[in-house]
């Protein structure tokens, strides 16, 4: 079966049950301070689960683009090496939203796999939550219990928080799970070695490919959990992991997701990816490893800047940077590429998955031409870290110091020229001369703790105001949002927390009812007051995060079940709007000027001025910019 018929199929089947097929969302997170990128099929859904956005749907299905490269989930240093990991892969599921929940899930994840896709069930296997004292939930029963209608029960296996239990984050939505595992082992293996036995154990032949989450709890920043208001179904199955097992392959690589940018790769580096069976001395080895992590990669550079994230120097653009000049490390190093090609695999990737996700064609030149522009530069630099590393060769092996490279260069190689340890000590030894590997460890560890430091926020838990609670219906938003015609109201609060970054504290609230206009596209949030007879509080800045309108203020009211008005500071507001009207002018003028291919990448604006990025391939000129 094809892969775009596999995608296919899953989502006919779903959609024979009730469910509504949606579209991916994109890759990349806006307004949750706890995600970078959408690292789950149920991550664009998180809203709905935590009971702040409305149920639109009780039932739905897709594939969503998944990255995991940061975070709590990060699969970014196994991809390549092995077969079966990616930073960005798709993630079939189906959910329920407070509609079915154990029963059915089980039930259509086995008809589909055994009876639509046919797979072998002599070659899957289960597993269920055994339950934990510490967190005070009880073995899953249930799941178990119905698994017996299916499966014979020396194939439900019993797994451990690690395996059985899904969490988002570090807070979030979680809850217990169930996990379908495939056995693609030849005949003969099996028979020697019971698959039970494999199953969750790192081998690259028993994978799993598909996982059931039953999300009932809310991991709190105290690390308690909490009973969410209603009970859903979150399930994710390995695109490429399933179409490797309907194709019959031993790797995802192996599968017509992969094999046309391989063949790509191929022809730009005049290599072949072949098996590595029979090979000594490790050499195909390099070169597959290579041909893998830029398959890998070229998807999601592409699918990035698809959605908008263009490589940069900071947060998720960083992230981004960095996994192109992985790639083209890679290309360098073990495939003798010196010239930007990875460009040049884009329009490959458009034809396979454009139909799927047109944003690979309508932003096909401008993926392009910033992987191009990408490229040039890290060339550049790696021209200029060569150098540099050489003079330091010829330099020690003159001064007769010694044969061993300080740990700070080799270090000052890595984070300034994008030098992996492996690359300088392998161009060290051409000068027979070794580095200080635990000193530059010491260093990476060093610059991690500090940027930890730097970026980690602490949050506490939402205190409630019980007499302000409203309705636990969550259907309902939460805060009635008034600010387009009103810049005063009548309001009171109904939870609040405090946070704390970079040793600064401040409250954040939420508030039934708001003018306050919360921070979005590029627009700067409200500030202004709450206030009654008795006080006055600042709100210094207002945010969206997940969903949820939050005022942020240094401190909080003596009386919190109070009633307020809260008061938008009207000029900031006005300028800030007016300064909003503007960058849509800018953008409708250089869509004119300099074409139609413009498109926002982000913006900021506030009551000073405003701030309009946007995608071109070239520096404007002066009489562009005189144009009118
Ligand atoms: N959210 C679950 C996962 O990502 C399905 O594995």
């Amino acid at each position: 079966m094809e892969s775009n018929k596999v995608r296919q199929t899953f989502l006919d089947f779903f959609k024979s049950k009730g469910h509504e097929i949606v579209p991916s969302a994109p890759m990349v997170v806006k307004g949750d301070p706890t995600l970078m990128f959408i690292n789950s099929g149920m991550a664009p859904f998180k809203d709905i689960f935590l009971g702040n956005a409305a149920i639109k749907f009780p039932r739905v299905a897709d594939t969503q683009k998944c990255l995991r490269v940061s975070g709590k989930h990060n699969d970014l240093e196994e991809v390549g090496v092995d077969t079966y990991h990616h930073t960005m892969f798709e993630m079939l599921g189906n959910w329920s939203f407070g509609d079915y929940f154990k029963k059915d899930a089980i039930a259509w994840a086995w008809e589909l796999l055994t009876e639509v896709y046919k797979i072998d069930k002599s070659r899957l296997y289960v597993t269920v939550f055994e339950g934990s004292v510490e967190e005070n939930v009880p073995f899953d029963q249930e799941a178990y219990d119905t698994w017996k209608l299916y499966v014979e029960e020396s194939r439900i296996l019993k797994g451990n928080k690690k395996d059985n239990f899904w969490e988002m984050g570090d807070t979030g939505p979680c809850g217990p799970c169930t996990e379908i595992h495939y056995d693609g082992r030849s005949d003969e293996e099996r028979a020697k070695v019971d698959g039970a036995t494999l199953v969750n154990n790192d081998d690259p032949q028993v994978i799993e490919v598909w996982n059931n989450v039953f999300m009932e709890f809310m991991r709190k920043a105290d690390k308690s959990l909490e009973k969410l208001p209603a009970q859903h179904v979150d399930t994710g199955m390995g695109f490429e992991r399933l179409v490797r097992v309907l194709q019959g392959k031993q790797s995802n690589y192996d599968t017509d997701v992969f094999t046309p940018l391989l063949n790509k790769i191929e022809e730009l580096s005049g290599l072949r990816y072949k098996p590595e069976d029979e090979d000594k001395h490790k050499k195909q080895l390099i070169i597959n490893i290579a041909m893998r992590v830029i398959a890998d990669h070229i998807r999601t550079i592409s699918f990035s800047i698809a959605d908008g994230q263009l490589p940069s120097n900071t947060g998720a653009g960083y992230v981004i940077r960095r996994i192109l000049r992985r790639a083209i490390r890679y290309g360098y190093q073990s495939l003798n590429i010196k010239e930007p090609f990875m460009y040049r695999i884009v329009p490959t990737l458009a034809h396979q998955l454009g139909q799927q996700f047109p944003e690979l064609n309508t932003q096909k030149i401008l993926i392009e031409k910033v992987i191009k522009e990408e490229e040039i530069s890290f060339y550049k630099t790696l021209e200029i870290g060569l150098k540099r590393i050489d003079q330091v060769c010829i330099d020690l092996t003159a001064s007769h110091t010694g044969k061993v490279i300080d740990g700070k260069v080799v270090f000052e190689l890595y984070d300034t020229f994008g030098f992996p340890l492996d690359l300088t000590s392998l161009i060290a030894r051409g000068y027979d001369l070794s580095i200080d590997e635990e000193e530059f460890n010491r260093l990476l560890t060093e610059q991690k703790n500090r940027s930890r430091a730097a970026t980690s926020v602490d949050t506490d838990d939402w205190m409630l105001i019980e007499k302000n609670k409203k309705s636990s219906d969550n259907t309902i938003a939460e805060t009635e949002f008034v600010g387009y015609s009103e810049l005063e109201c009548t309001a009171n609060i109904i939870r609040y927390r405090k946070v704390k970054a970079k040793n600064k504290e401040q409250f954040q609230i939420v508030l039934d009812k708001t003018p306050f206009y919360a921070e979005s596209g590029g627009q700067v949030g409200d500030a202004g007051t709450i206030e009654n007879i008795n006080e006055k509080i600042n709100i210094t800045d207002t945010k969206k995060e997940n969903g949820v309108i939050i005022h942020f203020c240094d401190k909080l009211p003596e009386n919190m079940e109070a009633s307020f008005v809260a008061k938008v500071n009207r000029n900031k507001r006005t300028f800030t709007e007016n300064n909003h009207s503007a960058t849509h002018l800018l953008h409708a003028a250089l869509r004119q000027v300099l074409g139609t291919h413009v498109e926002q990448k982000g913006s900021l604006v506030n009551e000073e001025y405003l701030r309009f990025d946007f995608s071109h391939f070239s520096k404007i000129t002066d009489e562009e910019l005189a144009q009118n």
